[in-house]
């Protein structure tokens, strides 16, 4: 279950004007489901839940248990809405320092080239015994021409094609839109294995497709639990989408009253890929045509001595936004010592759950008497089924609250204009 408590928030909204908001929002909400809003090409997030493709889950899960078996390192080509949701559901759910299954590493997510020469010899570093490391690739863009994928992807499988020759092929998979573009050309060319990312789901609402479901299973992660945690909360929303309309009238309210940033933060740091998920998801579905709330990120408590103080007493004008895991994830208690020197003595036996659930509660009381709303988002337990839950719940409040703002959540104009600039840099023709 996935709660929305927005009781640190409500003193800065009348009842009123709540509920205008939630009336807009009910509109936006009719707009989604009718096909009606702007951008509704695009709605193939609740498509895919709506006809779950149980064939392609188990297609993914056996080719993903195969190469689990095989692999000792699994990278994940891509960027943005093509490796955002897959690295938050992983950084949630595989404990930090375990090594069960193949290491999952990241590649064309940016264009540091000493990132990516460290990576190429990691890679070609041999095993202790000697032997070749077993490495597997999935380049993931549905485009199939954004530069920092292409890149990468071109520097690490030609290192495959010397280290594995003809079997390089076979380690190679790429997920990319059904026809159309250099990926798929390549494909052809090389005989690489192929998922779709269906045309009517744009990247950052494509978690839940082959793009996110390999690596995520690659990881170890059951996906038919994570998928269809999403289909609960896409059904189950449907018939009463209460807390996602709350959701997104509270929001758009606080942001056409003056409101201009919303600091996304946890105080469990396996929850932060989630936040730069949200991040992605808000941002470029809002920030179009002078609007939009600027999705910040902070990752808790560290974040509370950096820009906690801005946060506490600088400028009003944010609201903030804390994922909150209710159930503990660790037994882990403070240890006694023989000497009490280091004056910690009050929280022997205290779980790490318990004191870190102080700090969140202190900070939400702190910041709301400093004059900034706060929303909690609650996630019951870790585990893939809320996690699928999560992301529907999410990608519908966006869709309902970027229609209330009166733009297409689902197109990224702004994002050609990096580009024209820097092809024109490099000297790229046409
Ligand atoms: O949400 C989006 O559409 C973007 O963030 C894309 O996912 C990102 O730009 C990567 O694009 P592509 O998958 O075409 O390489």
């Amino acid at each position: 279950m996935i709660k929305f408590e927005a009781s640190s928030a409500l003193s800065f909204i009348s009842d009123e004007e709540l509920d205008r908001s939630m009336e807009h929002a009910k509109k936006a909400f009719q707009q989604v489901i009718d096909r009606t809003g702007q951008g509704s090409e695009w709605l193939g997030w609740r498509r895919i839940l709506s006809e779950p493709n149980d064939a392609e889950l188990d297609r993914i899960s056996g080719h993903a248990e195969k190469i689990r078996q095989d692999a000792d390192i699994f990278i994940v080509c891509g960027i943005g809405g093509s490796f955002t949701g897959a690295k938050a559901i992983i950084d949630a759910l595989v404990p930090a320092f375990s090594d069960n299954g193949p290491e999952i590493l990241y590649a064309g997510h940016h264009m540091g080239g000493r990132y990516l020469e460290g990576l190429l010899n990691y890679l070609k570093q041999p095993k202790e015994d000697g032997t070749t490391k077993s490495v597997y690739l999935n380049v993931i863009s549905k485009s199939g021409s954004t530069l920092e994928t292409a890149l990468a992807f071109r520097m690490i499988r030609g290192w495959m094609h010397e280290a594995y020759g003809d079997e390089a092929g076979k380690r190679i998979i790429a997920t990319t839109g059904p026809d159309g573009g250099v990926l798929n050309e390549i494909i052809e060319e090389k005989g690489y294995s192929k998922y779709v990312i269906p045309e009517d789901v744009g990247g950052r609402f494509s978690v839940l497709t082959p793009v996110g479901l390999l690596p995520v299973a690659v990881a170890g992660i059951d996906i038919q639990t994570l998928f269809y945690g999403a289909v609960s909360e896409f059904e189950e929303s449907e018939k009463d989408p209460q807390k996602v309309l709350k959701y997104a009238a509270m929001r758009y309210k606080l942001h056409v009253e003056g409101y201009d940033l919303d600091v996304i933060g946890s105080f469990e740091p396996e929850l932060m890929g989630l936040a730069a998920w949200t991040q992605q998801l808000l941002g470029e579905s809002e920030g179009k045509e002078g609007k939009g709330l600027f999705p910040a990120i902070a990752g808790y408590s560290t974040d509370l001595h950096s820009i906690g103080q801005m946060i506490q007493q600088g400028q009003r004008n944010l609201i903030e936004t804390m994922f909150v895991l209710e159930k503990s994830i660790s037994p882990l208690t403070v240890n006694e010592q023989d000497s009490e020197t280091d004056q910690l003595g009050y929280l022997t036996g205290k779980s790490f759950h318990e004191i870190n659930r102080s700090a969140l509660n202190g900070t939400i009381q702190a910041h709301v008497e400093g004059g900034v709303p706060v929303f909690k988002i609650v996630i019951e337990k870790l585990n893939a089924q809320q996690l699928g839950r999560f992301i529907y719940f999410y990608e519908l409040m966006t869709a309902v609250y970027v229609y209330m703002l009166g733009v297409n959540p689902f197109n990224q104009p702004g994002v050609e204009n990096y580009k024209k600039a820097m092809y024109r840099l490099l000297g790229k023709e046409n």
